[in-house]
């Protein structure tokens, strides 16, 4: 196993990001072998921290997030640094570059260095280019920036964030993160797809009649209500991780398993995307807004009542979408998608329907015959199901629907740790295939900016509420009846 030695320097080391998700991920990464013991790890903030305060913070947060043996936690968070940072102070960029090398010769680190982006994204730019100017990214070793979302608010603003970083850093050196890009089945649909022979010969508009993709929570904004007003679920969840998930399921076969190969399918995806705009958007987005209901039999408020939170506020916290992908392989299939918050359940999840056979000879059982679905369960459980109909037990005869249903074993809970954990590892070994290319996020804001400019300047429709605890507003449910479809249901074993 190949475990490359770095050092680490993660912006916004005192965050919740670095809290919940960075430390644990490195300490997995150490616990599982796949971090050389040379590393250093260099927390920057504004706040007055010191080294002892970032280690008991990291041990708090393993603590907390890791289950098992911890007992080498100590030596673990022995490896953490930490220096207070103006990002504006070129005195701060010196200190940090005189504190890395002094790591470097201790620990024995060849000059790899990855710069983590976990603050406010104002900054990104500015420490992108002072990295740069200062010297700290002149090394023997190569660089690496890994960025956090959001990454741009619209296409104008990601650009602009773009061109900041790229004074700075070559496109090979950028890690825009995508967290749903880490997730074991996300990066399974190429395995299904393209890995097994009864699949890829009916991945086109011939036997496929719709693809969905839902991916709900039962989280309300908690704590991000200043953020998420700005965003709404549409720039929060589809842009990206919705996105992703389209262009993976939609690509061609790449030529062959390469960082460019794959990323040049998935960006001819978005190429093809058909933009939603002006009165189209009414027609093929619906956006919903949670009112107050009930979690898990706990009474919860209404979106407008949080924290941070306009009272008046029309930001979506519920999305669902018709996309229609123009070319060969897809016209005319429908891709639809649906994200919210306060939703039922915790779920993420892929269903694939099958067409009608052109004549089916069981037609008189028509009640009991099922449509053929495949489904990608994303998370909390992972795998994979088959619906088919069989023969019904016994001598009448008749169908059954049958489900063959595969999950993946010793699954702790939702994978999110998990996916920052291969990401992680995936940018020190140098891999960007599970990353967001910038041709990729010039296509999808573009996509994501024809939607929200009507809803946001010109719609007079706010959006529909829909009580936290459901599947959103019923409207949701009009995008597929045009069609003849209906969303599948989201629970675990039903066939209905
Ligand atoms: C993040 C969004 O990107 O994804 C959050 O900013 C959302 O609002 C989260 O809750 C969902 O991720 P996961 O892994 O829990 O499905």
């Amino acid at each position: 196993m190949e475990k490359p030695s770095t050092v680490i320097v993660i912006f916004g080391a005192t965050g919740d990001l670095a809290k919940r998700k960075l430390y644990p991920s490195i300490y997995n990464l150490y616990k599982k072998g796949q971090l050389s013991k040379k590393f250093a790890v260099v927390g920057v903030a504004r706040r007055a921290w010191t080294n002892e305060i970032i280690r008991e913070n990291v041990s708090a947060s393993i603590k907390s997030e890791v289950e098992g043996d911890i007992s080498d936690l100590d030596e673990f968070s022995n490896h953490f640094y930490y220096l207070p940072f103006d990002v504006t102070s070129k005195s701060s960029y010196h200190d940090l570059d005189n504190l890395i090398n002094s790591l470097e010769d201790e620990y024995d680190i060849q000059g790899n260095r990855i710069f983590y982006m976990a603050m406010a994204p104002e900054f990104f730019g500015t420490i992108a280019l002072n990295l740069k100017t200062e010297g700290v990214t002149n090394t023997k070793g190569w660089t690496r920036l890994v960025i956090e979302k959001p990454f741009g608010h619209n296409y104008d603003s990601a650009k602009k964030l773009n061109d900041e970083i790229r004074e700075a850093f070559t496109e090979d050196e950028i890690y825009r993160i995508d967290h749903y890009l880490g997730k074991e089945m996300v990066q399974n649909i190429e395995v299904i797809r393209f890995a097994n022979a009864i699949f890829e010969p009916l991945w086109n508009n011939r036997y496929i009649s719709n693809v969905q993709i839902t991916s709900s929570e039962t989280l309300g904004v908690e704590d991000r209500g200043g953020y998420y007003e700005n965003s709404g679920a549409l720039r929060d969840m589809v842009q990206n991780h919705m996105l992703q998930m389209v262009s993976l399921l939609a690509m061609d076969p790449p030529i062959r398993l390469t960082t460019d190969e794959i990323r040049s399918e998935k960006i001819k995806v978005l190429r093809a995307l058909r933009t939603i705009k002006g009165d189209k958007v009414e027609k093929y987005f619906v956006r919903g807004q949670y009112g107050p209901g009930k979690i898990n039999n706990n009474e919860v408020p209404g979106y407008r009542s949080e924290d941070k939170v306009n009272p008046d506020s029309n930001t979506e916290t519920f999305v669902a979408g018709k996309l229609m992908i123009d070319n060969h392989r897809w016209a005319g299939v429908p891709f639809y998608i649906r994200t919210g918050k306060r939703m039922k359940e915790k779920s993420t999840k892929i269903v694939i329907q099958f067409k009608e056979l052109p004549m089916n000879l069981y037609y008189k059982n028509k009640e009991t015959l099922h449509s053929n679905l495949l489904i990608i369960h994303i998370q909390p459980d992972e795998g994979i199901s088959l619906t088919l109909n069989g023969k019904k037990l016994g001598p009448t005869g008749g169908t059954v629907p049958v489900r063959l249903d595969y999950r993946n074993d010793g699954i702790d809970g939702f994978n999110t740790p998990e996916a920052y954990e291969r990401l992680l590892y995936d940018c020190m070994l140098g891999d960007a295939t599970n990353f967001a290319h910038w041709d990729e996020l010039d296509l999808s804001w573009n996509f994501i900016d024809a939607i929200s400019e009507v809803w946001e300047k010109k719609s007079k429709k706010e959006p529909f509420l829909y009580p936290s605890g459901t599947m959103g507003p019923n409207e949701s449910e009009d995008l597929l009846q045009e069609n003849g479809h209906k969303w599948w249901p989201i629970t675990k074993y039903e066939l209905e």
